[in-house]
Protein backbone atom coordinates (compact mmCIF):
# COMPACT_ATOMS: atom_id res chain seq x y z
CA UNK A 1 0.00 0.00 0.00
CA UNK A 2 1.25 3.78 -0.64
CA UNK A 3 1.06 6.30 1.96
CA UNK A 4 -0.01 8.98 0.48
CA UNK A 5 1.16 11.99 2.72
CA UNK A 6 -0.56 15.31 3.55
CA UNK A 7 0.54 18.64 3.41
CA UNK A 8 2.41 19.37 6.96
CA UNK A 9 4.01 15.48 6.39
CA UNK A 10 5.28 16.96 3.19
CA UNK A 11 6.60 20.06 5.27
CA UNK A 12 8.40 17.29 7.91
CA UNK A 13 9.84 15.52 4.55
CA UNK A 14 10.97 18.74 2.89
CA UNK A 15 12.78 19.44 6.53
CA UNK A 16 14.12 16.20 6.74
CA UNK A 17 15.74 16.68 3.21
CA UNK A 18 17.06 19.85 3.45
CA UNK A 19 19.31 18.35 6.34
CA UNK A 20 20.47 15.63 3.98
CA UNK A 21 20.74 18.32 1.45
CA UNK A 22 22.83 20.39 3.59
CA UNK A 23 25.26 17.13 4.76
CA UNK A 24 25.81 16.44 0.82
CA UNK A 25 27.10 20.03 0.70
CA UNK A 26 29.35 20.04 3.28
CA UNK A 27 30.69 16.62 1.82
CA UNK A 28 30.90 18.12 -1.55
CA UNK A 29 33.14 21.13 -0.02
CA UNK A 30 35.56 19.04 2.09
CA UNK A 31 36.16 16.18 -0.22
CA UNK A 32 39.72 15.96 -1.86
CA UNK A 33 42.52 13.39 -2.52
CA UNK A 34 44.07 11.71 1.00
CA UNK A 35 40.61 11.81 2.90
CA UNK A 36 39.36 8.32 4.32
CA UNK A 37 36.01 7.28 3.29
CA UNK A 38 35.48 7.39 7.33
CA UNK A 39 36.00 11.08 7.54
CA UNK A 40 33.30 10.95 5.52
CA UNK A 41 30.91 9.53 7.52
CA UNK A 42 32.51 11.19 10.67
CA UNK A 43 31.33 14.50 8.83
CA UNK A 44 28.25 13.60 7.84
CA UNK A 45 27.18 11.81 11.32
CA UNK A 46 28.45 14.53 13.25
CA UNK A 47 26.40 17.18 11.28
CA UNK A 48 23.10 15.34 11.49
CA UNK A 49 23.20 15.09 15.29
CA UNK A 50 24.07 19.24 15.36
CA UNK A 51 21.07 19.59 13.55
CA UNK A 52 19.33 17.17 15.53
CA UNK A 53 18.49 14.65 13.34
CA UNK A 54 18.94 11.01 13.28
CA UNK A 55 20.81 9.01 11.08
CA UNK A 56 18.41 6.59 8.80
CA UNK A 57 21.31 4.31 7.76
CA UNK A 58 23.03 3.78 11.40
CA UNK A 59 21.54 -0.09 12.91
CA UNK A 60 19.38 0.01 9.80
CA UNK A 61 19.55 -3.85 9.21
CA UNK A 62 22.92 -4.04 11.28
CA UNK A 63 24.50 -0.95 9.17
CA UNK A 64 27.23 0.07 10.69
CA UNK A 65 28.03 3.95 9.62
CA UNK A 66 25.74 6.41 8.84
CA UNK A 67 26.70 6.76 5.21
CA UNK A 68 27.46 4.54 2.41
CA UNK A 69 30.25 5.20 0.51
CA UNK A 70 30.87 3.07 -2.53
CA UNK A 71 34.31 4.17 -4.34
CA UNK A 72 34.89 3.42 -8.43
CA UNK A 73 33.27 0.11 -9.18
CA UNK A 74 31.58 -0.19 -5.84
CA UNK A 75 27.38 0.37 -6.61
CA UNK A 76 26.39 1.44 -3.58
CA UNK A 77 26.38 -0.16 0.59
CA UNK A 78 30.23 0.33 0.90
CA UNK A 79 31.01 0.59 4.95
CA UNK A 80 33.12 3.60 5.71
CA UNK A 81 36.33 2.75 6.89
CA UNK A 82 40.16 3.25 6.36
CA UNK A 83 40.24 3.44 3.05
CA UNK A 84 42.24 6.90 1.53
CA UNK A 85 40.36 8.01 -1.71
CA UNK A 86 42.91 9.23 -4.25
CA UNK A 87 42.79 11.58 -7.55
CA UNK A 88 40.82 10.14 -10.03
CA UNK A 89 38.59 8.18 -7.84
CA UNK A 90 34.67 8.60 -8.23
CA UNK A 91 32.77 7.82 -4.84
CA UNK A 92 29.02 7.83 -4.06
CA UNK A 93 27.65 9.11 -0.71
CA UNK A 94 24.17 8.24 0.01
CA UNK A 95 22.74 9.75 3.05
CA UNK A 96 19.59 9.12 4.70
CA UNK A 97 18.39 10.92 8.02
CA UNK A 98 15.15 11.42 10.14
CA UNK A 99 13.64 14.99 11.21
CA UNK A 100 10.44 14.78 13.22
CA UNK A 101 9.90 11.32 12.44
CA UNK A 102 10.10 11.75 8.47
CA UNK A 103 13.19 10.45 6.56
CA UNK A 104 15.00 12.25 3.82
CA UNK A 105 17.43 9.99 1.43
CA UNK A 106 19.63 11.50 -1.07
CA UNK A 107 22.83 9.64 -3.00
CA UNK A 108 25.14 11.49 -5.07
CA UNK A 109 28.79 10.56 -6.44
CA UNK A 110 31.23 12.92 -6.32
CA UNK A 111 34.41 13.01 -8.60
CA UNK A 112 38.05 12.89 -6.31
CA UNK A 113 40.04 15.84 -7.81
CA UNK A 114 40.29 15.46 -11.36
CA UNK A 115 38.75 12.24 -13.19
CA UNK A 116 38.79 10.67 -16.41
CA UNK A 117 37.20 11.76 -19.17
CA UNK A 118 34.91 8.34 -18.94
CA UNK A 119 33.90 9.00 -15.09
CA UNK A 120 32.77 12.46 -16.04
CA UNK A 121 30.50 11.12 -18.68
CA UNK A 122 29.17 8.13 -16.33
CA UNK A 123 28.52 11.21 -13.72
CA UNK A 124 26.83 12.95 -15.81
CA UNK A 125 24.72 10.91 -17.53
CA UNK A 126 23.85 9.10 -14.15
CA UNK A 127 22.75 12.51 -12.78
CA UNK A 128 20.99 13.55 -16.34
CA UNK A 129 18.72 10.16 -16.01
CA UNK A 130 17.86 10.99 -12.23
CA UNK A 131 16.21 14.12 -13.15
CA UNK A 132 14.70 12.35 -16.87
CA UNK A 133 12.54 10.22 -13.68
CA UNK A 134 12.17 13.01 -11.58
CA UNK A 135 10.32 14.41 -14.75
CA UNK A 136 7.93 11.60 -14.98
CA UNK A 137 7.35 11.76 -10.96
CA UNK A 138 3.81 13.64 -11.58
CA UNK A 139 0.39 13.19 -11.36
CA UNK A 140 -0.85 11.16 -13.60
CA UNK A 141 2.06 9.27 -14.97
CA UNK A 142 2.24 5.77 -14.24
CA UNK A 143 5.01 4.10 -11.68
CA UNK A 144 6.88 2.72 -14.40
CA UNK A 145 7.69 5.53 -16.27
CA UNK A 146 9.68 6.35 -13.66
CA UNK A 147 12.08 3.90 -14.75
CA UNK A 148 11.58 3.89 -18.74
CA UNK A 149 12.73 6.70 -18.89
CA UNK A 150 16.05 6.37 -17.04
CA UNK A 151 17.14 3.06 -18.42
CA UNK A 152 15.90 4.94 -22.34
CA UNK A 153 18.62 8.14 -21.20
CA UNK A 154 21.44 5.88 -19.36
CA UNK A 155 21.23 2.91 -22.64
CA UNK A 156 21.36 5.93 -25.28
CA UNK A 157 24.41 6.73 -23.29
CA UNK A 158 26.06 3.57 -23.75
CA UNK A 159 25.94 2.45 -20.17
CA UNK A 160 23.70 -0.02 -17.81
CA UNK A 161 20.89 -0.03 -15.46
CA UNK A 162 21.62 -2.18 -12.43
CA UNK A 163 18.63 -4.27 -11.97
CA UNK A 164 19.50 -5.62 -7.87
CA UNK A 165 18.54 -2.33 -6.44
CA UNK A 166 15.88 -0.52 -6.94
CA UNK A 167 14.17 3.24 -5.31
CA UNK A 168 11.28 3.02 -2.96
CA UNK A 169 8.70 5.08 -1.42
CA UNK A 170 9.70 7.30 1.19
CA UNK A 171 8.15 8.65 4.38
CA UNK A 172 8.17 7.57 8.22
CA UNK A 173 10.02 4.99 7.18
CA UNK A 174 13.02 4.87 4.46
CA UNK A 175 11.82 2.18 2.61
CA UNK A 176 8.26 2.12 1.72
CA UNK A 177 5.57 1.10 -0.94
CA UNK A 178 5.98 0.68 -3.90
CA UNK A 179 9.42 -0.28 -5.36
CA UNK A 180 10.80 1.90 -7.83
CA UNK A 181 12.97 -0.22 -10.64
CA UNK A 182 15.67 1.97 -12.61
CA UNK A 183 14.15 0.12 -16.11
CA UNK A 184 11.10 -1.37 -17.72
CA UNK A 185 8.37 -0.82 -20.47
CA UNK A 186 6.84 2.11 -19.92
CA UNK A 187 2.87 2.72 -18.90
CA UNK A 188 3.12 -0.29 -16.16
CA UNK A 189 2.12 0.34 -12.32
CA UNK A 190 0.27 2.42 -10.30
CA UNK A 191 -0.70 5.62 -11.41
CA UNK A 192 0.64 8.14 -9.62
CA UNK A 193 -0.82 10.95 -7.39
CA UNK A 194 -0.36 14.01 -5.33
CA UNK A 195 0.96 13.21 -2.08
CA UNK A 196 3.46 10.03 -2.85
CA UNK A 197 6.36 10.69 -1.71
CA UNK A 198 9.55 8.91 -3.56
CA UNK A 199 12.95 7.76 -3.81
CA UNK A 200 14.30 7.59 -7.20
CA UNK A 201 17.73 6.14 -7.00
CA UNK A 202 19.32 4.81 -10.66
CA UNK A 203 22.79 3.01 -10.28
CA UNK A 204 24.76 3.01 -13.39
CA UNK A 205 27.65 1.14 -14.93
CA UNK A 206 30.15 1.83 -17.48
CA UNK A 207 30.15 -2.05 -18.15
CA UNK A 208 27.67 -4.43 -17.62
CA UNK A 209 24.54 -4.24 -15.43
CA UNK A 210 25.50 -7.33 -13.14
CA UNK A 211 26.39 -7.01 -9.63
CA UNK A 212 27.70 -8.88 -6.84
CA UNK A 213 28.09 -8.27 -2.54
CA UNK A 214 30.83 -8.47 -0.98
CA UNK A 215 32.18 -10.65 1.84
CA UNK A 216 31.21 -7.91 3.99
CA UNK A 217 27.52 -8.72 2.84
CA UNK A 218 27.35 -5.15 2.45
CA UNK A 219 29.18 -3.98 -0.21
CA UNK A 220 27.70 -3.71 -3.91
CA UNK A 221 30.63 -3.87 -6.80
CA UNK A 222 29.88 -4.32 -10.61
CA UNK A 223 30.75 -8.20 -11.72
CA UNK A 224 32.96 -6.97 -14.47
CA UNK A 225 34.56 -4.06 -12.54
CA UNK A 226 33.49 -1.69 -14.44
CA UNK A 227 32.89 2.07 -13.30
CA UNK A 228 29.72 3.03 -11.13
CA UNK A 229 27.90 6.09 -10.21
CA UNK A 230 24.61 6.86 -8.04
CA UNK A 231 22.24 9.88 -7.83
CA UNK A 232 18.94 9.63 -5.62
CA UNK A 233 16.81 12.01 -4.60
CA UNK A 234 13.55 11.93 -2.53
CA UNK A 235 10.76 13.69 -4.38
CA UNK A 236 7.19 14.40 -3.92
CA UNK A 237 4.37 13.65 -7.08
CA UNK A 238 2.98 16.61 -7.81
CA UNK A 239 0.63 18.01 -10.77
CA UNK A 240 3.14 19.12 -13.52
CA UNK A 241 6.02 18.92 -11.86
CA UNK A 242 7.65 16.89 -9.18
CA UNK A 243 8.92 18.00 -5.75
CA UNK A 244 12.89 17.61 -4.81
CA UNK A 245 12.84 17.60 -0.85
CA UNK A 246 16.28 16.57 -0.68
CA UNK A 247 17.40 20.17 -2.05
CA UNK A 248 18.59 23.51 -0.20
N1 LIG B 1 19.62 4.89 -0.09
C1 LIG B 1 19.79 3.52 0.35
C2 LIG B 1 18.51 2.79 0.15
O1 LIG B 1 17.54 3.40 -0.20
C3 LIG B 1 20.24 3.49 1.73
C4 LIG B 1 20.21 2.19 2.43
S1 LIG B 1 21.74 1.89 3.01
C5 LIG B 1 21.64 1.07 4.45
O2 LIG B 1 18.43 1.59 0.29
F1 LIG B 1 22.84 1.03 4.89
F2 LIG B 1 20.88 1.71 5.29
F3 LIG B 1 21.15 -0.10 4.26
CO1 LIG C 1 17.17 5.12 -1.13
Amino acid sequence: MIILKSDPEIAALRRAGRVVAEAHRIVRDRLRPGVTTAEIDAWVEEFLRKRGAIPAFKGYRGYPASCCTSVNDEVVHGIPGSRVLVEGDIVSVDIGAFVDGFCGDSAWTYPVGTVSELAQKLLRVTEEALYKGIEQAVAGRRLSDIGHAIQQHVEASGFSVVRDFVGHGVGRAMHEAPQIPNYGPPGRGVRLKEGMTLAIEPMVNCGDYRVRVLEDNWTVVTADGSLSAHFEHSVAVRTGEAEILTTL
